[in-house]
């Protein structure tokens, strides 16, 4: 009982004993975290005779194998996608083997040193039903893969020898909308502390007076002495600015077998505040000194920023107002599967940040505790979601089955997790979760917001509703503190007039589909337009029944103050749903991504970027290779109001924005153009009629050479850092031919290898673990990953019958 431990709190002293120091002066050396990445042992389900393979983790153990249309076919009603029967389909979880067993094992060595030290295991994720053993014997269990957990190992420890850590992993089939990976696909840890330490995810840090010359921060932790006896402790609160301590205080205390949770107050001077332009973070370094001697060292982190919503008038962030131009992330990496890396993440957040994009919605489950911490660091506001189900059932095994025993324990481990990260503004408890179909489907939602207003008080619970009247109607909209909108558009005003005090947004918008460089003419409309070849229009007028395209999300995001904001469906594409094409094969991944699986933008990315950066944007579209004759249509991307199409020098015609016209109102079109090879030119004007940018396409020739680049010519020499090597195949003038698929080889040499290879094409069944690719409309993609030496790499992309390409990439120890 919470109340007994104040009978234990003896508080002798308050203020700060230890001098001024740096932060790297901070003695870590009394608590060891270990990162288990080498010499795993790996198999798929267990057959005999045993065959055991060494793997690395972050492991995702079906990327590397072929595509099958039999794996985990659903024959499902997808009431979400309005079906009125079931239907087959094939793709929906990624047609990868997810589904079976995964065993791990891995030698681990304790020390007779360690004979005194509590020793845990964290896992930041495990795909699924991780059951952990060491020695043989049982240490525990965590069911839902997306969640982080942790065990306490000590007492199956053998010291001064080998110890045998097991990890079983089993993937249901039938229990995924997309494709889930499978493995240990994040990062696992021992920790070693000693007997008295901090918990876990054991500090909570709350900032709740900020004024321009104090900020006052509240710091509660729990401690836990696992000792034999009750111990006095001091513990010391230290908090960091880059590496200068700004502010420190201490206490102490008795305390005894039970966890202690300990709050103190600081207060920092002319705080400087965490914003999406300039994201100031802060450390707390906890130290907890027993006889003077620091026995164990915490760190955290933490930020100073005021969030509001308003039913009326949007959201502000430090008293700003801050329309959210958000994007929904599933967790896979394309090429590299589930399995986790932040360097790759780091990429494709600045590539979301280059668009404009200021926020991420992590759909539908715990991210990685990574990507949280770059939202902080890169200067995101995120929307940390929990669930895609509840009890009520979407997929046969989903989380249905998990939902009574551990529905509150994985949302309190995702708030614990997270709740110290300045960018997380709230907590979604669910996606169109299905009960929002049933009378009393609001005290599941009424459960999960009050643990989210137990756990976290500073931030509010959120949810997405598809079903907008029922969940309106069963009172599950009242039940969580800010309902969002999925495909809702048409529905913001009438919502607005009837519960002027809802504070609303669009949790999901658009689900445009669009294969990147496939135009069908004339560009208009296409509500979910299946077309032979298996591709969406890249001109961005196609979607599913449900949804809509960019620009009537635009439109109705600004006829809407009290809005505040969009996620689109999303930034990137992902494996598995494959929508319009759920029953046709081959395909595998989706068509919703603003950039493609292997990384690449579509022409939608320039759209968005039109209308959410504040850079000028001018971005034409088709590609100029068609039938000499032939009708298209050219569209403009821009941020500006007018420009005029010139086809080999020929004016046809002027446009000018127009908002009475949706179409109109956020790209420049022509229409019904005949073609003729050479160029296509869009040159904006200004009010006086004045060139004042221009965007042209030429008609390519055939093949005759390939084209690198990079995302980067130096990278960090620590084995885990990334490039995004874009191969293009173009002709002898270097235009980019956009309908070739050469088959292209990558040869590495130096200080790196090949993690995955991509070509956004979401029909191909090709590996994504290969060192050879074919090019999907011109471009192809290879993934490289550092070694820990310093040096080179130089890789070089050849094709038949092509001039082959070469670059080159210098591994450093800092840069
Ligand atoms: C929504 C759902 C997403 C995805 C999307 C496709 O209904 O929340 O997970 O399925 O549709 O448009």
């Amino acid at each position: 009982m919470k109340t007994n431990y104040l009978f234990y709190l003896v508080i002798l002293f308050f203020g700060c004993t230890f001098g001024c120091q740096k932060i790297d002066k901070i003695d870590n050396n009394n608590r060891e975290v270990t990162r288990l990445t080498d010499d795993w042992e790996f198999q798929y389900n267990d057959t005999l005779p045993q065959k055991w393979s060494n793997v690395t983790v972050p492991h995702d153990w079906a990327i590397s194998m072929p595509f099958d249309k039999k794996i985990d076919m659903q024959e499902v009603l997808v009431l979400e996608d309005g079906e009125r029967i079931p239907k087959l389909r094939t793709g929906r979880t990624g047609a990868l083997p997810h589904i079976g067993k995964g065993f791990y094992k891995k030698t681990l060595h304790f020390s007779n040193q360690d004979k005194d030290k509590k020793v845990f295991i964290q896992f930041d994720g495990a795909m699924s039903h991780a059951k952990v053993y060491l020695n043989k014997e049982f240490v525990g269990t965590w069911p839902y893969g997306y969640s982080s957990f942790e065990f306490d190992l000590t007492s199956y420890i053998q010291y001064n020898q080998d110890n045998l850590l097991e990890v079983h992993l089993e993937n249901k089939p039938l229990s995924s909308r997309w494709y889930p990976g499978a493995g240990i696909y994040r990062n696992v840890r021992i920790v070693k502390t000693n007997p008295v330490y901090v918990t876990n995810w054991g500090t909570y840090i709350t900032t709740p007076e900020i004024t321009e010359t104090k900020g006052k921060v509240n710091i509660k932790t729990t401690v836990k002495n696992d000792s034999q006896e009750p111990k006095n402790i001091e513990i010391i609160q230290s908090i960091f600015y880059k590496d200068e301590r700004v502010s420190s205080t201490s206490k102490t205390l008795k305390v005894t077998h039970t966890e202690k949770n300990i709050e103190m107050d600081l207060e920092v001077s002319s705080p400087k505040l965490w914003s999406m332009e300039t994201p100031h973070l802060y450390q707390v370094i906890t130290q907890i000194a027993i006889e003077n001697e620091i026995v164990d060292t915490y760190k955290s982190q933490f930020g100073f920023r005021t969030i509001e919503f308003t039913n009326n008038k949007g959201f502000f962030l430090n008293g700003k107002s801050v329309k959210f131009k958000g994007v929904c992330l599933h967790h896979d990496l394309g090429p590299l599967g589930a399995a986790h890396n932040t360097s790759a993440w780091r990429h494709r957040l600045l590539k979301m940040k280059e668009m404009g994009a200021n926020a991420i919605r992590s759909t539908h489950n715990p991210s990685d505790p990574s990507l949280v911490q770059l939202a902080d660091e890169l200067g995101f506001l995120f929307i940390a979601e929990a669930f895609d189900e509840w009890e009520e059932a979407k997929t046969e095994n989903g989380y249905n089955k998990l939902w009574n025993d551990w529905a509150e324990k994985d949302l309190v481990a995702l708030i614990h997790r997270d709740r110290n990260h300045p960018s997380l503004i709230m907590w979604s408890i669910g996606n169109e979760i299905r009960e929002q179909n049933k009378k009393d489907g609001y005290k599941n939602a009424q459960f999960l917001t009050d643990i989210v207003h137990r756990e976290d008080p500073t931030r509010p619970s959120t949810a997405g509703f598809n079903n907008y009247r029922a969940a309106i109607d069963n009172g599950l909209a009242d039940a969580v503190d800010l309902p969002g909108w999925n495909y809702k558009p048409n529905k913001y005003k009438a919502t607005h007039k009837a519960h002027p005090e809802w504070k609303m947004y669009g949790s999901e918008t658009a689900s445009t589909v669009s294969s990147r460089g496939e135009y069908f003419f004339p560009a208009k409309e296409g509500k979910h337009k299946i077309r032979p070849s298996l591709h969406s229009n890249s001109f961005d007028m196609d979607f599913p029944n449900w949804a809509q395209t960019p620009d009537r999300e635009f439109k109705a995001q600004e006829n809407n103050d009290f809005i505040m904001g969009e996620f689109v469906w999303t930034g990137y594409d992902y494996l598995g749903e494959p929508t319009p094409y759920n029953e046709e094969w081959p395909t595998k991944s989706s068509y919703f991504g603003i950039i493609d699986l292997a990384g690449i933008p579509k022409d939608r990315f320039y759209l968005y970027k039109s209308h959410w950066s504040n850079e000028k944007v001018l971005h034409v579209l088709p590609h100029w290779n068609w039938e000499e004759g032939q009708k298209v249509s050219v569209h403009a991307y821009t941020n500006y109001d007018k420009a005029e199409l010139f086809i080999n020098g020929k004016s046809l015609g002027i446009r000018t924005k127009n908002q009475s016209n949706l179409y109109d109102s956020y790209r420049l079109r022509w229409d019904d153009i005949t073609y003729h090879a050479g160029e296509v030119k869009v040159v904006a004007l200004n009010e006086n009629g004045d060139a004042i940018a221009e965007d042209i396409k030429y008609t390519a020739g055939t093949p005759h050479q390939l084209k690198i680049e990079v995302d980067r010519s130096e990278v960090k020499a620590n084995g885990e850092e990334v490039v995004y090597a874009t191969v293009s195949v173009v002709d002898k003038n270097g235009v980019l031919c956009p309908r070739a698929s050469n088959l292209v080889t990558f040869d590495l040499d130096g200080e790196a290898n090949i993690l995955g290879v991509g070509n956004g094409d979401p029909t191909s069944l090709e590996s994504f673990v290969a060192h050879k690719r074919k090019a999907f409309n011109g471009k192809c993609v290879t993934i490289l990953q550092s070694s820990k030496n310093e040096g080179t790499i130089t890789l070089t992309a050849k094709s038949k019958g092509l001039t082959s390409a070469e670059v080159t990439i210098s591994t450093k120890n800092s840069i």
